[in-house]
């Protein structure tokens, strides 16, 4: 059993705090934000995760796991000082495409000032290169009494949504560090979970993460291209992606095509890696490809809306899906708040619907209205707009949904359906690279939809309650 602080209780240190809790160690997580810190006390959730909820409960109710706002508490409880202080506060995008460190170097510096034994100071959140050593320099200036600490790199690769699963059943533990043998001190934390644990030095464990990323992000962004490809030639990029998966030099994990990448993550660590190249230099095209094309995307779905739909001045649309992945409420660099943005400048009406996320998109959203549900959401739209692969997205009684809509326009920003079944049901449906002709007023350029024994809905578009004829 180890004593363990955990700075940050967002969806990184809160997973953490309670997994590292329920592998038996006592941990202490620590926030500056008051009130989210309050709510941990009384068991409410600053997140949701599913399954962290009932963790959390249980550990806390097994004293291994507490929640403060005082570094002093957090750090030098006399009967269980901290050992190991995971990092785990926010490194946004700041100017440039530059990660702003001003958390890290806020944390950095509370530690250094507060804590009165030696430490290991593992840093978890994705930092560019070079932080370790710039943390470790930080604190050597800041610290009140000279006591001996080290500093590990820890990054993290879970993902909100399926977080827990993940911290417990990871693929690698990487860890960097100068010392050796506080790696190996944090090295046996993990053994339980009877991983890989890679250890090398600071610098390479943080670009391991930074690589990892822009990697991901570059499979998303290389599908939608091919995906842009297979529109204008009549493929399918759904059975492409199938028939590429199958080769095990390439997988098929991050194969969808769609609306792009989006979230805490993957937009400013490619950002972040862009930077850090230029800085030195280096002129990182891919990367900048891979965020052009991932920006395309959105751009694409607009441009489809608008071009079915006769024009988008005074057209309402309907945005089903605002958090940026499926089973999280994390709304930060969501393609569903992006559409939303863009469709209210291009002059449309904009309604929205998430099963989890309407609380943070209320914060952020203006003069959108707020739905019940999908079908509440799809009342008087003359587009809808599937941007997040919710399961409750995927089974929509389709035939209520149209009846809703003012114009049967459907696009599906995640290609969950089946083109031919949309068709049958009245819609005019576009997915992304699906491979079938533009809808003109004698129905779709080619054959494809025929070839699935559903032909596309032809759609008249004069007068407010479009004439949807079977072809
Ligand atoms: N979210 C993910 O899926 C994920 C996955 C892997 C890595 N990461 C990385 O982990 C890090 C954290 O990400 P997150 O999504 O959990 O962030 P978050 O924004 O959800 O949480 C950060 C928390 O840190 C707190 N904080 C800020 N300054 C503080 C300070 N001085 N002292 C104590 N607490 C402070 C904030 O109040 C907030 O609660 C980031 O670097 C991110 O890139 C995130």
């Amino acid at each position: 059993m180890k004593n363990i602080t955990v700075i940050g209780v967002g969806y990184v240190g809160l997973v953490t705090g309670t997994c590292f809790a329920d592998m038996g160690n006592r941990v202490v997580c620590l926030d500056v934000n008051e009130e989210r810190i309050a709510h941990l006390k009384q068991n409410i959730m600053p997140i949701y995760e599913p399954g962290l909820e009932e963790m959390v409960r249980r550990n806390v109710s097994a004293s291994r796991l507490s929640f403060t706002t005082s570094y002093e508490e957090a750090l030098n409880n006399p009967e269980a000082p901290a050992e190991l202080v995971f990092v785990a506060v926010g490194t946004p995008e700041g100017v440039d495409g530059e990660a702003d460190l001003r958390y890290v170097r806020a944390v950095a510096e509370s530690v250094a000032e507060v804590v009165d034994h030696p430490i290991i100071i593992v840093n978890k959140s994705t930092v560019p290169v070079g932080t370790g050593d710039w943390v470790a320099d930080v604190v050597m200036h800041r610290q009140a009494n000279a006591m001996s600490f080290s500093v590990v790199s820890n990054p993290e690769f879970l993902r909100e949504g399926s977080a827990i699963s993940d911290f417990l059943n990871p693929d690698r533990i990487v860890l960097g560090s100068l010392d050796r043998s506080a790696a190996e001190a944090v090295a046996q934390l993990y053994f339980p979970l009877r991983a890989p644990i890679m250890i090398t030095d600071l610098r390479t464990a943080e670009m391991i993460k930074y690589a990892s990323n822009a990697f991901l992000a570059t499979k998303i962004s290389f599908i939608n291209e091919i995906a842009n490809i297979c529109e204008a030639l009549g493929a399918d990029v759904k059975e492409v992606a199938v028939g590429m998966g199958y080769d095990k030099r390439i997988g098929r994990a991050f194969l969808d095509a769609g609306l792009g990448y989006g979230g805490s993550c993957f937009p400013k660590d490619v950002s972040a890696l862009t930077h850090m190249a230029n800085v030195q230099g280096k002129h990182p095209q891919m990367l900048q490809a891979v965020m052009q094309i991932n920006d395309d995307q959105r751009r694409s779905v607009v441009s489809k809306a608008r071009e079915l739909a006769g024009g988008l001045i005074g057209k309402t649309v309907g945005i089903l899906g605002l958090a940026f992945k499926p089973n999280t409420d994390d709304i930060r660099e969501s393609p569903g708040i992006d559409l939303v943005h863009m469709f209210q400048e291009a002059g449309a009406v904009v309604k929205a619907y998430d099963p989890v996320a309407m609380l943070n998109a209320a914060r952020v959203l203006k003069d959108v209205k707020l739905c019940e549900d999908s079908y509440d959401l799809a009342q008087g739209c003359d587009v809808v707009v599937l941007a997040t692969e919710w399961n409750e997205f995927k089974n929509l009684d389709l035939d209520r949904v149209r009846r809703e809509m003012r114009l049967p326009i459907f696009i599906d920003g995640r290609n969950l359906y089946d083109p031919a079944l949309m068709y049958g049901a009245g819609f005019v449906y576009r997915g992304l690279g699906r491979g079938y002709g533009q809808v003109t007023a004698n129905g779709p350029t080619n054959n494809h939809s025929a070839r699935n024994g559903a032909s596309q809905p032809v759609v008249n578009w004069n007068g407010r309650n479009a004439a949807v004829a079977r072809k």
